[in-house]
């Protein structure tokens, strides 16, 4: 049967954790998705970089927007990174181009992704991020499809591995911020704008498009109360410990009479529960749905495999022939949320 043709843009940790998995898994891709997956075209920055992967079998494309747009290509796979710049200006391109687009880009769609689902409806193309929240957490799946008959009341979540990880080592070795701050810049894990990170804004990205998809609101990052763990002591964790407490970076939405309310805070929660347990650089997403009760989806939110593995459960998807996008049908079925602290009508 005919294969389903990616052109992938970004070869980073992502892009080649996918790139593996095409290459591995190749039988298994073919029965899951009823016709095979190939890569017709990929492009990064410097075009000799040696990336673990064998890329001969692939067309090169130095400029991803070119790419984007290629004859023989089907999906567009958005792995380079970044809110804007080249990755958001691909995009672009493809969905001009009526192809279909997976990304991981949390903060491109936290802050573009209303308008790129609007033109993708109008295109008739399918744009999808499922690696985007909790890397590899399916919980956009979790919540389109596993939930689909609930009406969601809440969605929580530790969605920050790095700030998991400073929190739960400042607690564990009794150590300030600082020096935890340090040692997760030497593990590598760290944004390159370490901003990102600690202040709460790449939780936030993605815990605007978690609550957009939950409540069928428009995406609305700017709407998101933000507090990152700068100014958490040790402490504040010692007092939080003492009467039974972790602090967590942790994201809320819930839809209350004055609108939807987001916040992204650090939090005090048992230490007996999922959220208190939760440790190192591990994800949680905590789901109430009016029928289920509460479902907690636990696992590694970054990472090399976790992320690809997002990935590909979105390209099984559109191999299977699904033709929705992950905020479904943004024209006509999002409602725009009133901001919290307006007044009930
Ligand atoms: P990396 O920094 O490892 O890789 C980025 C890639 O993009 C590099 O291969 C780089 O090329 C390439 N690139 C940069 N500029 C361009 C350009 N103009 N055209 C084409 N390619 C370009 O990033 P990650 O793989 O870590 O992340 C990719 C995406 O996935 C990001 O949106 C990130 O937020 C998201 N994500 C990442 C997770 C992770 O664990 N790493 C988890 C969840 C989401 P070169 O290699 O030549 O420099
Ligand atoms: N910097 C992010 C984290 C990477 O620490 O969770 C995954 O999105």
């Amino acid at each position: 049967s005919t294969p389903l043709r990616l052109g992938i843009a970004g070869l980073g940790t992502v892009g080649a954790g996918v790139i593996k998995i095409v290459q591995r898994h190749a039988r298994l891709l073919e029965e899951r998705g009823g016709r095979p997956v190939s890569i017709s075209a990929v492009s990064a920055r410097s075009r000799g970089k040696d990336r673990g992967v064998r890329l001969d079998d692939y067309a090169w494309e130095d400029d991803a927007s070119v790419l984007a747009v290629r004859d023989d290509i089907d999906v567009f796979v958005e792995l380079i990174g970044g809110e804007d710049g080249p990755a958001l200006a691909a995009t672009r391109a493809a969905i001009a181009a009526g192809k279909d687009v997976i990304t991981a880009n949390k903060a491109m769609m936290a802050l573009h992704g209303q308008d790129l689902a609007e033109a993708a409806e109008k295109a008739g193309c399918v744009i999808r991020f499922e690696a985007a929240v909790a890397g590899g957490i399916p919980v956009v799946k979790a919540l389109t499809e596993g939930l689909a008959g609930n009406e969601v009341t809440r969605v929580m979540g530790v969605m920050n591995g790095t700030c998991n990880y400073i929190l739960t080592r400042m607690e564990s070795a009794g150590l300030p911020y600082a020096e935890v701050f340090d040692e997760a810049r030497k593990l590598g894990y760290l944004e390159a704008d370490p901003t990102l990170d600690v202040g709460g804004i790449d939780a936030g990205h993605k815990l605007a498009l978690l609550a957009s998809i939950a409540f069928g609101t428009k995406v609305d990052f700017d709407a998101i109360e933000i507090e990152g763990i700068e100014r958490v002591t040790i402490e504040d964790i010692e007092h939080a410990a003492d009467m039974g407490y972790k602090v967590k970076l942790l994201g809320v939405a819930q839809m209350t009479g004055r609108g939807l309310e987001q916040r992204m805070s650090p939090c005090l929660v048992p230490d007996t529960s999922p959220l208190g347990q939760l440790e190192n650089a591990m994800n949680m997403a905590v789901l109430e749905g009016d029928s289920v009760g509460q479902i907690v989806l636990r696992g590694a939110g970054a990472g090399e495999g976790p992320t690809a593995s997002a990935v590909m459960s979105d390209v099984i998807d559109l191999s299977r022939g699904t033709r929705v996008s992950t905020f479904g049908r943004p024209a006509a079925g999002l409602i725009q949320a009133k901001p919290a602290g307006a007044s009930a009508p």
